[in-house]
């Protein structure tokens, strides 16, 4: 079992000729545990999470699962390992425009694997925990910002994955879908998974674990 995410020196750049998004980056995501990401604007959350989530390639230094390194890894591979134990909602919940709510659900719980029975039961029953049932059938283009969001919660916890990083998953929300957001990350993290939360959200940071402020 891995005890913990450890980045070591890590450092990422989106091109040869710019200048670091964060460089020598030190630290440890213990397993279990809500961390919060939080700094301004442009300061290099999301991308923190996009290498967390393996797709994007650091620059230079290291991941590793527990004892396992996985950067270096074929493209390959990553993409497996994304599938299989790494759920990302995103910044802009990214849906599938040509799907359903249902339908964007049941698709990331295929790829990771699952059975279509189960990929369903599990679907529709996080639809009705995140309130957005009654829009299962409707597609992506039909729906509000707050819905999009939660149903892009839906989509990264249906796999159950060990690893789950989010995005300012609250941005679009009210104070009670919010707090059903953050009830299912303490959740997840009780389960014993991992939990990383890029969030403005201040009024919320006290049920993190762990708040850490890029840049680091
Ligand atoms: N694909 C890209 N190519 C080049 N630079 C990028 C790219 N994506 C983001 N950046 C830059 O990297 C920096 C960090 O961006 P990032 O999106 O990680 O910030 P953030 O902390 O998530 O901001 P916000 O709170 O606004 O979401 C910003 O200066 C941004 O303009
Ligand atoms: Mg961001």
């Amino acid at each position: 079992m891995i005890e913990a995410i450890v980045l070591e020196q890590l450092a990422f750049r989106y091109r040869p000729n710019d200048a670091p998004i964060f460089e020598a980056l030190h630290h440890s995501f213990p397993r279990g545990a809500v961390t919060a990401i939080v700094g301004a604007s442009g300061a290099g959350k999301s991308t923190l999470l996009y290498v967390l989530g393996l797709m994007l390639t650091p620059t230079h230094g290291s991941i590793r699962w527990g004892e396992w390194s996985v950067t270096g890894r074929s493209d390959r591979e990553r993409s497996r390992l994304r599938a299989a134990h790494i759920g990302f909602v995103f910044q802009d919940s990214l849906l599938d425009l040509g799907r359903s709510a249902l339908g964007n659900v049941m698709e990331a719980a295929l790829l990771s694997g699952l059975d279509r029975r189960i990929a369903e039961k599990r679907a529709t029953r996080l639809l009705q925990r995140f309130d957005v049932a009654h829009r299962a059938n409707h597609r992506p283009g039909e729906l509000s910002g707050g819905q999009a969001q939660r149903i892009a919660m839906c989509r990264a916890l249906v796999k159950e994955p060990e690893i789950l990083l989010a995005d300012e998953p609250t941005g679009n929300l009210d104070t009670d879908s919010g707090d059903v957001v953050w009830n299912a990350f303490r959740a997840a993290a009780d389960q014993g998974r991992f939990v990383i939360v890029a969030t403005h959200d201040t009024s919320r940071l006290h049920l993190a674990d762990e708040v850490v402020r890029v840049p680091m």
